[in-house]
């Protein structure tokens, strides 16, 4: 049995709802121990070392926070004077720019924007008191990121060791419609299984993210390979020698991949975001571009899996949405045999007009819109599992 404490001194990887279980194994595959999964989260304890790893090489992860202090509090006055007593200067310096996001729950601390606005004044009379000068605060772009959690009376203040969110790669210039996060497009490509075995469809490509993340996979190009900047640079302790060694240890494992990604779109402006994305991340001769309607593309008998991200028809009046999804799924029975399709959309209208059984399913959150992942498996021959629900 564990002690209370040492639950609160392990490591938190954040990630987005559905996606704990994979960033388990990317994080176990960075070295990481006793690793427990909670709500769009993964605890676990890992040194300095795996801190720097997990945050290079994790794709599903979007920040990892390190706790520095834990206390209980009652009221304002006691938080007030518990994140006073914080050695802050271990952490920064008074040149440092810093910022403090909260997390409260529980009916003692309600305000999130309050307790943040209380631990920068107890962090910054602190630094007064001692120092007779103060850091400031940046909220865009700080050196130093705290987060205050507080779960009833129980109070932990962290360190994050990502700086920015580890979504932003680095490799992004172009911005689609509706594009997905990059955490999200790694997350929904490894939920698949799928590692670079066969040929890779983005049929929907928008700008491309599914693509690039998925030669990113295929060839072991690690998630954080476009991007310069990690918030545990800043930290008192960085150590420069490790980080390069697990920076070139994972760069090592970059290797050519024999398999062909297809990203394409009805709309040639959004295959002109997918190719300077793809520039951008020195993929562009990996991926083959068109500008194209799903409906009338050919799928060659070289198999392959194919992910649709359509789009979910907010706009759309219902029986447009019908009308198009069916064609869809008319366009996976023509046209798919013998490939796996995956397909994220929301609504209830949208999944039942496709008009096939899915095989596996799994509830992600794009944003704030809950979606349905789902797979369709389509066989070459008539399957009873082939038949739509439309006739059964
Ligand atoms: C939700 S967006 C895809 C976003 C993309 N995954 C990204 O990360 O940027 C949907 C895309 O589907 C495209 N689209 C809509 N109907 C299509 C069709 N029939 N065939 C091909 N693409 C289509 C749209 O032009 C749009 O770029």
């Amino acid at each position: 049995m564990k002690r209370e404490e040492d639950e609160k001194d392990r490591l938190v990887a954040k990630t987005m709802s559905g996606l704990e279980g994979v960033l388990e194994r990317e994080l176990k595959a960075c070295g990481a121990k006793e690793t427990k999964i909670l709500k769009r989260a993964v605890s676990f304890v890992g040194d300095k070392e795996v801190i720097y790893r997990a945050n290079y090489s994790c794709r599903t992860a979007i920040a990892i926070l390190k706790p520095i202090y834990h206390f209980k509090a009652e009221n304002k006055e006691e938080l007030y004077d518990k994140l006073y007593a914080l050695k802050w200067d271990k952490y920064l310096n008074i040149e440092s720019t810093f910022a403090i996001d909260s997390i409260v729950s529980g009916d003692l601390f309600s305000h999130s924007l309050y307790v943040s606005q209380l631990c920068k004044d107890a962090l910054v009379d602190n630094f007064r008191d001692t120092y007779n000068v103060r850091p400031s605060v940046n909220r865009s772009q700080p050196d130093i990121r705290f987060t205050l959690r507080i779960v009833e009376n129980e109070c932990s203040v962290l360190i994050d060791s990502s700086g920015d969110s580890l979504y932003r790669r680095g490799y992004r210039v172009k911005h689609g419609e509706a594009n997905l996060n990059e955490v999200l497009a790694a997350g929904m490509i490894l939920l698949s299984g799928w590692h670079g075995e066969c040929n890779f469809y983005d049929p929907m490509c928008g700008s491309g993210t599914l693509g690039i993340e998925a030669a990113m996979i295929s060839q072991n190009i690690p998630a954080g390979f476009y991007r310069e900047k990690y918030g545990f640079m800043n930290w008192k302790d960085f150590d420069a020698e490790l980080w390069k060694k697990v920076k070139t240890e994972a760069d090592d494992e970059i290797s050519e991949s024999e398999i062909e990604i297809f990203s394409s779109d009805i709309m040639s402006m959004a295959v002109d975001s997918a190719k300077r994305n793809a520039e951008n991340a020195r993929l562009h001769h990996d991926i083959q571009f068109d500008s194209i309607a799903f409906q009338h593309m050919e799928f060659p008998e070289k198999k392959g899996i194919i992910f649709l991200n359509p789009p979910y028809g907010e706009r759309m009046p219902l029986e447009d949405v019908r009308n198009f999804y069916k064609s869809i799924g008319d366009t996976m029975k023509n046209r798919c045999k013998g490939y796996d399709v995956w397909i994220i959309s929301s609504g209830k209208d949208s999944t039942k007009s496709i008009g096939l059984r899915p095989s596996s399913r799994y509830t992600l959150f794009n944003g704030s819109i809950e979606c349905t992942f789902a797979k369709f498996e389509i066989f070459e021959g008539k399957r009873k599992e082939f038949l739509s629900e439309r006739n059964a």
